[in-house]
């Protein structure tokens, strides 16, 4: 099948995210890799997907999973090299599918040329200017500049002592102190990440996910001001604006779309931005990036009144913006949905996570059915749906990573106030038995529990009512019955039970609860999360039904 070119694919698309490292491992080190990618082309095409998105594999010392980048123009050589990310792209686009890459504008990492200039450079120098470095505060300067705080770090400062530096200056990092944040308002990082862009977009990459979008631009006015107390990350947080979602952002992004519409057919791409509810589309909107990922239903609980509202919001959202919707349930840096529709409503994920799993009421066939009921009701509607690898799989979240073994910044630098991120990032299994579970033939880079092989994609392929051959039907359904963005809600009369249309009478039912209900009259079954009960449908299962 050939690559579309249609201008609009992906309005509509289902958008797979492999997170390189933990797809599959080509030469046994334990780390997935770019020739892992193009070994696995026939599944991902047995998967009906349009598109897949490349988590960083950049160059890294993986400080933080690879978003701590090195050189945006390369391939980290222990995934592979330029040549065979060039032979993973033409296969994929010979067999229809598209490629997302990711793009961290916000930093780069502490061993990305342009720091170790800086650090060995003057303060006020050139090389400096390209990220934010400040004098201290104190007598002597030994206080951080402001009371800016980082996601992994008590303070977004570090002092250049610790980076080898000799001129008693801090710099600026909102995520780990490998990660210093670029000065955006120095025009040769914006000069810089352009480049970058037109690298990959003419290799023949067709859209970028943009990492952290909101928090490129700060107030970095002098002298720095503090955010509000109690010091949060929070962007909705009034008076967070000084380092989040501010107007001239969006001044990045129409420059960005300038390039991406030079192309035929003009490049995508798709805002990774925690703003305020009623601030995210404007990322997404035609001049800008054309989409951002709405979370909302990534956070919600699996209630059908809190799904009826997300979606109707979103999608009115979108079609003031023009952008097209986006659904997520999953990447790698959230808990697994299998897992977190297995607890009871409104449960404590990170005290879940930090107990190792310890929890009485936890009910994985229940999670496993209502993620799997989730995601088909996600495909029903207009937009764009995004699936993170093994969530075809119902993996669920690897719980019981021993301390030694965690990887994740998140949890070792941040007062260890929560376990992290390994636990959706353990690599995937493709076999039932043997070595990483057919990952590689040496072991895995994050411990597999011993039970991995039966979620695997050995021993669910060809099993009727698997999650992966649910997914599979349900995929390449969706794109025999992709129709007009529109979508009709059709009263239930029951507060657990959710039933749209499309306009081309392709009806989605969802049960919530717990109870069998009777499906709508005169309705022809197209498919199910869950077998049918006597004709009704089960709790926490979706049906697809044609007029
Ligand atoms: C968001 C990414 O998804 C996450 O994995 C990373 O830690 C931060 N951005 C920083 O780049
Ligand atoms: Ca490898």
């Amino acid at each position: 099948m050939a690559l579309t070119l249609d201008k609009d694919w992906w309005r509509q698309a289902v958008i797979y995210q492999i997170y390189p490292r933990s797809f599959k491992d080509s030469n046994g080190d334990g780390i997935g890799d770019i020739k892992g990618v193009t070994s696995k082309i026939s599944y991902l095409q047995s998967l009906h997907i349009d598109a897949i998105w490349l988590s960083p594999f950049y160059p890294s010392a993986l400080a933080d999973g690879g978003y701590d980048v090195d050189d945006y123009r390369d391939v980290d050589p222990k995934l592979g090299t330029l040549a065979e990310f060039d032979e993973m792209l033409e296969k994929l686009h010979e067999v229809g599918i598209h490629v997302f890459v990711d793009i961290v504008p916000n930093h780069s990492s502490n061993r990305h040329r342009w720091f170790q200039e800086a650090i060995n450079s003057e303060p006020g120098s050139a090389a400096r200017n390209r990220y934010i470095f400040r004098d201290g505060k104190g007598a002597d300067g030994e206080l951080p500049p402001t009371n800016w705080i980082s996601h992994f770090a008590p303070s977004a400062w570090s002092h250049e002592s610790t980076q080898g530096g000799k001129h008693g200056q801090w710099y600026c990092h909102l995520f780990a102190p490998e990660q210093p944040d670029f000065n955006w308002d120095n025009e040769e990082v914006g000069e810089d990440f352009l480049t970058t862009l037109k690298f990959w977009a003419d290799r023949g990459v067709d859209g970028f996910r943009i990492d952290v979008a909101h928090m490129l631009k700060k107030d970095l006015s002098n002298p720095l001001k503090d955010v509000p107390e109690p010091v949060t990350l929070d962007s909705n947080i009034a008076g967070n604006e000084i380092l989040f979602d501010r107007d001239e952002v969006h001044e990045v992004y129409k420059k960005w779309r300038e390039l991406f519409n030079r192309y035929n057919p003009p490049r995508v791409a798709v805002a990774e931005a925690w703003g305020k509810p009623e601030s995210i589309h404007r990322y997404a909107s035609p001049e800008e990036l054309g989409q951002a990922f709405n979370f909302d239903l990534l956070l919600a609980d699996f209630q059908a009144d809190n799904y009826r509202e997300i979606v109707s919001r979103n999608f009115a959202a979108a079609t003031q913006y023009g952008s097209s919707s986006t659904w997520v349930f999953s990447n790698h840096d959230q808990v697994r949905p299998a897992t977190r529709y297995a607890l009871p409503l409104g449960s404590d994920l990170i005290a879940f996570k930090n107990s190792n799993g310890a929890s009485s009421s936890y009910d994985l066939i229940r999670g496993t059915n209502a993620a799997i009921a989730a995601q088909m009701f996600a495909l029903a509607l207009p937009g764009c749906t995004y699936i993170y690898q093994g969530e075809e799989l119902g993996l669920p979240e690897v719980l019981d990573i021993a301390e030694d073994q965690i990887q994740d910044p998140q949890y070792l630098r941040n007062h260890k106030i929560d376990k992290g991120r390994d636990g959706c990032r353990v690599p995937l299994p493709w076999t039932t038995s043997g070595t990483s579970f057919g990952f590689g033939s040496g072991g895995a880079h994050l411990p597999q529990p011993d039970n991995f092989g039966q979620y695997s994609v050995e021993a669910e392929s060809g099993v009727t009512g698997s999650p992966l051959e649910i997914f599979r039907r349900a995929i390449a359904l969706r794109k025999e019955l992709m129709c007009a963005e529109e979508l009709t809600w059709h009263e239930t009369n029951n507060p657990e039970l959710l039933h749209l249309s499309r306009p081309n009478g392709w009806h989605c039912v969802t049960n919530f609860g717990r109870t069998n209900v009777a499906l709508p009259k005169n309705l022809t079954f197209i498919h199910s999360s869950q077998p049918l009960a006597g004709g009704e449908l089960p709790g926490a299962s979706t049906v697809w039904l044609q007029a």
